[in-house]
């Protein structure tokens, strides 16, 4: 049986202030911590052992994974002590697994949701012999992305740094976070350092003629490393748009957690989740959005693709757009806030203190 390592000591800056009190992976989405439904899609396509590599903020895994036992997985910790990067965080955590050197290893990086068939990617590792496979994607803008061109064949031919010029995109093919290793390279990966596989390991092994196997598979696929893409993959898991075996619930236009209180007239569509202990008020209207734990919504709000960190209160008639209010803030009544915009944990807005429009 394929073991995997599972990447979730990033910082997450991206995606702050969701992330001050929260690693990344453990941020709710669909109702319940990210990471959820990356390890019931790992044991779906048949992975039992996993080992999650943890850096920042790295006490809160256990606590709430335990030995895995409760997802039919066995799950161990490994903690840097500084954080090594992504290759070094592959061979920080070497010694927990099983395989023998010619055996293959699923690694995933801990912020991507995707239906990618995990199974015919070990398969397709296996058939082309590959040192590594990567599962790669194709998006519309490569330009944030380091870019994968492959030939005929599908063997990588270079990993390009992001493009600057419309000469260098000379693939739509992206790195989309899941690979294949065989045990050997992740040993040969230099230890006790900070490695990224995807600046220094990948190339280093292309260079030195390894087999570099990309599989493109076009299923749904998100990175959920900014605030936007986080709300927007949270939503899509509940509408069902993104598989997941551990949306708790039915997919549908939205998710009310239990111990939540939604307003009987209150309108909640597009994938809104309401968590658990969250409170929304007569007439709100919530689209696409998150609103976590013990938050509350007061009446009259108009929320759309934002999220309303844990006990965070929005006030009544306030109108969030692409929004994120940090844990435990508040945003006073009359308030529009837009466009990304990112309140920070426990701040305190006042009533009518911000607009975009002119209007009253
Ligand atoms: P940003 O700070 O917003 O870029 O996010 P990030 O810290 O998660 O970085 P990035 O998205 O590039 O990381 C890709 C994956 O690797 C994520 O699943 C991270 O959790 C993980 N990762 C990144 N750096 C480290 C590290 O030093 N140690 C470990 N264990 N995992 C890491």
């Amino acid at each position: 049986m394929t073991e995997a390592i599972l990447l979730v000591g990033g910082k997450g800056t991206r995606l702050r202030p969701l992330t001050v009190h929260t690693p990344k992976p453990m941020v709710p989405a669909a109702g319940v911590p990210f990471l959820t439904h990356q390890l019931a899609r790992a044991r779906a396509a048949g992975v039992e052992h996993i080992v999650l590599a943890t850096s920042y903020l790295a006490e809160v895994f256990e606590p709430y994974f335990g030995d895995g036992a409760e997802w039919g997985l066995h799950l161990e910790y490994v903690t840097e002590e500084e954080p090594l990067g992504t290759g070094g965080a592959i061979r920080n955590v070497a010694h927990r697994l099983h395989s023998g050197p010619d055996d293959p290893v699923l690694i995933f990086n801990g912020d991507i949701l995707t239906g990618l068939d995990i199974a015919a990617l070990v398969r397709t590792h296996r058939e082309t012999s590959a040192d590594v496979s990567l599962h790669l994607t194709r998006v519309e803008d490569p330009r944030a992305y380091g870019l994968v061109p492959t030939d005929g064949t599908g063997r990588v031919t270079a990993f390009l740094e992001k493009p600057q010029t419309p000469e260098e995109i000379v693939t739509d093919q992206i790195n989309a976070g899941a690979y294949v290793f065989n045990r050997s390279v992740i040993d040969a990966i230099p230890q006790g350092r900070p490695v990224s596989v995807e600046r220094e390991t990948f190339p280093g092994l292309l260079e030195s003629g390894a087999h570099l196997q990309g599989m493109v598979d076009s299923t749904y696929w998100l990175d959920l490393g900014t605030p936007q893409a986080f709300v927007r993959g949270s939503a899509d898991l509940v509408l069902g748009h993104a598989p997941s075996p551990a949306v708790p619930g039915r997919r549908g236009e939205h998710l009310v957690l239990d111990g939540a209180d939604v307003a009987a007239d209150a309108k909640l569509s597009g994938g809104t989740v309401v968590g658990a202990g969250a409170r929304v008020g007569a007439g709100a209207r919530i689209v696409g959005s998150t609103v976590l734990a013990d938050a509350v919504v007061e009446p009259g709000a108009q929320i759309h693709d934002s999220l309303i960190g844990a006990g965070a209160r929005v006030g009544a008639r306030t109108v969030l757009h692409g929004a994120v209010i940090g844990d435990g803030a508040t945003v006073g009544a009359d308030n529009e806030l837009r466009d990304g915009i990112r309140v920070w944990c426990g701040a305190d807005l006042p009533a009518a203190a911000v607009r975009f429009s002119s209007d009253q």
